[in-house]
This record gives C-alpha cells, structure tokens and sequence, in this order.
C-alpha cells in the first residue's frame, strides 16, 4: 500500500499570542509539527506533504531538513480547501492519511489501526468521546449505528450538540475518491469554509461505509491552540518519557519532575536521577550512574559508575568510568574526561581532554587543555588561554601537582611530575620533576603598626 500523508498546518493560532507559527512551538524542545512528522516518517512507502500558510518561509526555513512536499495554502478557507490545494499531487491508488500539525502526540499504533480500517468501499475515521465535546465536529450515526455524517459545532441542532462522539479531523481514505469529493466541496455552511468533514456524507451517498476507531488516550488526538493545552501535553509527554525510562530499570526520585528534551541513545541499569533533572539532545549513560538533583545534561555520554553531584550542567562531554562531578560544576563542549576523574565545585572544563584518576577540585577554570593522568590541579587555578584575540593551549602532563591559585599563561606545558608553587603566574615552560613558583618573596616589617583611629575635633 502507497500512502499519501498530508499534514494541515497553514492555520494561525492566534490564541497562542505569539510570533511564532503555532506549529514551531515546542514540546520537549522539537516543533509540534515535527513530532508528527517523525510519527508518519515511520510508514513505509510513505509520502509527506505538508499544508502551510501562516509564516509558511519561516516554517520550511526551521523545518527544511524533513523529507516532504511543501505546499502553500495562500488563505485560509477551510480544512476541506487545505486539502484541495494538494488535490493534483494526489495519486489515485494512493491511501490517503490527513494528519494535523498542531496534533502532536498521535501514536503510530492508531494510525496503523486507522489505515488498516481503508477498503474498496469504507473510508477510516477516527473518533473520540468526550464529556464535553463543545467546539467539535460531531459525529452523526443512523439508528443502525452507522456513520452518516459530521455536523459542526455552529451548524448543529440541540439534538446533535448533545451527542459526545467527536471528529478528530484524523482520517485515511482512498486518493481516487478524494479527489472526487473535494471537486465537490462546497462552503455554503455557518463558517462560509470549505469543510474537509463533508466528505463523509458524500462518502455515505457514494454507498461508501465509514469504519471509525478510537485512540487508547484523549490526550493523542488534543491539538494545541493555547499554552495552557501546550503545557498540558508536554506533561503528558513527559510522563510517556518518565514512563519508558522506568520501564527500562531507571529510578526516577519523582517522574513529575524529570525532563527528556531528546532521544536516550543508550541506557546502562541501576540509573537514579534525582529531581529536576533534565536529558537534553543525544544522551548515552552506563550502568550505575547516580545523577544529582537539579543538573541539566546535553550531548553527552556518561561512562559506569559515574556520580554526578546536584546542579552540574553538562554539555557535549564525555565522563570516563568511576568518574565524580560536582555539586555546582560545568562541563562545557568537548570536555573529555577519562576515568575515575574528580571535578569538583565550582570548576569549569572547555575543550580540554582530562587523563585517569586526575582531579581538579575547586574553584578552576580549565580550558583548551590536555591534562595527563594523576594530575593534581589545586583550588582556584586558572588557565589564560585567551590574549584577547587568540585561543591557546595549556598542556598539564601525567603527575603534575599545580597549587593552589595559580595562573597558566597560556601557550605552556608544565612537564611529568612538575610541582608548581602556590600563587604562581605561569608563563613559561615548567621543566619535568621541578618546583616551579613565580611568587614575590614574603617579608615582614618588626617596627610596624596598626594606623588607629584619629579623634574627631
Ligand atoms: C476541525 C473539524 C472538526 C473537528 C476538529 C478537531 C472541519 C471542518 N472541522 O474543526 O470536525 O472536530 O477539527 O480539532 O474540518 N487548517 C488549515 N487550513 C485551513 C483551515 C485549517 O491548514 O484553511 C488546519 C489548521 O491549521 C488546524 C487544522 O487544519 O491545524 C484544523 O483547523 P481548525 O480551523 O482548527 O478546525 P476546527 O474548526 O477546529
Ligand atoms: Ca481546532
């Protein structure tokens, strides 16, 4: 089976008061619309195109990478006028699957169902019931229980108000027919639009049956029109996430308050996240990792038995084996850290590579360095890697021991087994197995006192 997908996302959602298209709005940091897509991208012999008005540059500009038509729908004039604008793109032995881009947590499984539902003389709709189905396109069965057709809101009687099977606007059918139907679309309704639900009683005239299924949540046909619905189904998302990392051995201290903004690429046992931990981008953690309340990681891969301390933010980094971080560090992009690493409170890592069993403890900044094994780097040291214009590297090699509140100028490379002085300011080269200190003599003056306080006259 071919399959058309075409998904509507000209509207405005002006209720969103935003600058934004509604549909490049985000759940767990990925536009609405792009959520669906990566649901339909997973039908085989499928074919996407997408409906867009409202902002439609800025959407095709922030979405260009997906694998689809795009279609302009100059004025909004209905759902129904939406589709048509694909109506010659559409190939008759095709099944069609209309799909909406401010509905973003369809489940494959109910679209699978709903296609399956597609046959020589029935069209597939799905439906929900709701306790209150106000605002929606209501479903209209005979006595015999069959579907003959959907009223909406502002064109239905006090009878047909009160019946609670609504239209998720989610529909499959065979191209050919569509493209017969949407010819005879007409906007003669309360709205004066074109309305893609009338399709379904003339499917119903044509002797067509209507075969309808149900989504196993409300949740997975909700659009978003306002924040309040957006903030809604990010929690629900959330929660899904919460869900599957639990299944998969993770403890979550309290899945309300857990965050996954991306894709868990590989997943050890015996993880516990404390709350508000937030997974952003490509993540991989091993076995036995504790990670501390509060951190925020991107990008980044975590060895075994790593323990992240609370309010760490992580970035495309790499943490080895056995390592610690934190409380209060940051790893910034292409920290590379090997294993059983210490980096403690207050310290930053830039593009620098740390070797096994080295520890920078408190108060650093340690950027564009390498930093060899069982290397000690005393609180508060700090490498100069910037003159202003130019970025430099530091190169710290395997024993080194740099005391506290020192300054590594930076380009300079402090030999195997260095020790450096305290206090100093590096700006050569520290030989191998040597002290090195640059720290002006310390003196003290007998005869010297306090000044006191002179009386006011
Ligand atoms: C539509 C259905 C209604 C259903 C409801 C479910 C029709 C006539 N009615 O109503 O039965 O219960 O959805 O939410 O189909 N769009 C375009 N171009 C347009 C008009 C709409 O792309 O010219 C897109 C919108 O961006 C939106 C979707 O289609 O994503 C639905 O449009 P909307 O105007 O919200 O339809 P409803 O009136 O809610
Ligand atoms: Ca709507």
């Amino acid at each position: 089976m071919n399959i058309t997908t075409i998904i509507l996302a000209a509207g405005k959602g002006t209720r969103m008061r935003s600058e934004l298209p509604k549909i490049l709005h985000k759940i767990a940091d990925k536009p609405l619309l792009r959520h669906v897509y990566d649901m339909s991208h997973h039908l085989d012999n499928n074919h996407i195109k997408i409906v867009v008005g409202h902002g439609a540059e800025l959407v095709i500009e922030t979405l260009k990478d997906l694998n689809v038509s795009w279609i302009e729908q100059k004025q909004q004039l209905g759902t129904g006028h939406a589709v048509q604008q694909v109506s010659d793109q559409i190939t008759d032995d095709d099944t069609v699957l209309i799909l909406y881009g401010d509905v973003p947590l369809l489940k494959l499984a109910t679209v699978k169902q709903l296609l399956a539902n597609v046959g020589q003389q029935s069209l597939a709709l799905l439906t929900v019931d709701l306790k209150d189905p106000t605002g929606y396109g209501r479903i209209v069965r005979n006595t015999e229980g069959q579907v003959i057709k959907i009223v909406e809101e502002k064109d239905s009687t006090a009878a047909e108000k009160s019946i609670q099977e609504v239209n998720t606007g989610i529909m499959a059918l065979q191209g050919r027919k569509l493209k017969k139907w949407l010819n005879q679309l007409g906007n003669n309704n309360a709205q004066g639009e074109y309305y893609l639900t009338d399709v379904i009683e003339m499917a119903v005239a044509d002797g067509f049956t209507v075969a309808t299924n149900q989504p196993e949540t409300v949740d997975e046909v909700l659009g978003v029109n306002n924040r309040i619905q957006l903030s809604h189904l990010e929690r629900v998302y959330q929660q899904e996430q919460a869900n599957r990392l639990m299944e998969l051995g993770v403890t979550l201290k309290d899945p309300l308050r857990f965050d996954l903004r991306g894709s868990i690429e590989s997943l050890g046992q015996d993880i516990i996240c404390d709350i508000n931990v937030i997974l952003e981008g490509k993540i991989s953690i091993g076995n036995h990792v504790n990670i501390g309340a509060n951190t925020h990681i991107k990008n980044s891969v975590i060895g075994d038995h790593v323990e992240i301390l609370a309010n760490c933010v992580i970035e495309d980094a790499v943490i080895g084996q056995g390592s610690r971080i934190g409380p209060y560090a940051r790893l910034r992009p292409e920290s590379v850290l090997a294993e059983e690493v210490h980096i403690g409170n207050f310290v930053e890592i830039k593009k620098s590579s740390v070797g096994k069993g080295s520890k920078i403890n408190h108060l650093s900044y340690v950027g564009d360095t390498s930093v060899g094994s069982r290397v000690n780097i005393g609180a508060g040291t700090i490498t100069c890697n910037y003159d202003g214009v130019n970025k430099f590297r530091t190169v710290i090699e395997d024993g080194a021991f740099i005391g506290s509140d020192t300054q590594l100028v930076a380009p300079v490379t402090i030999g195997k087994n260095a020790t450096i002085g305290a206090g100093s300011t590096i700006t050569k080269d520290s030989p191998e197995n040597q002290l090195t200190l640059s720290r002006s003599k310390q003196i003290s003056l007998a005869g010297w006192q306090r000044p006191v306080k002179k009386e006011k006259s």
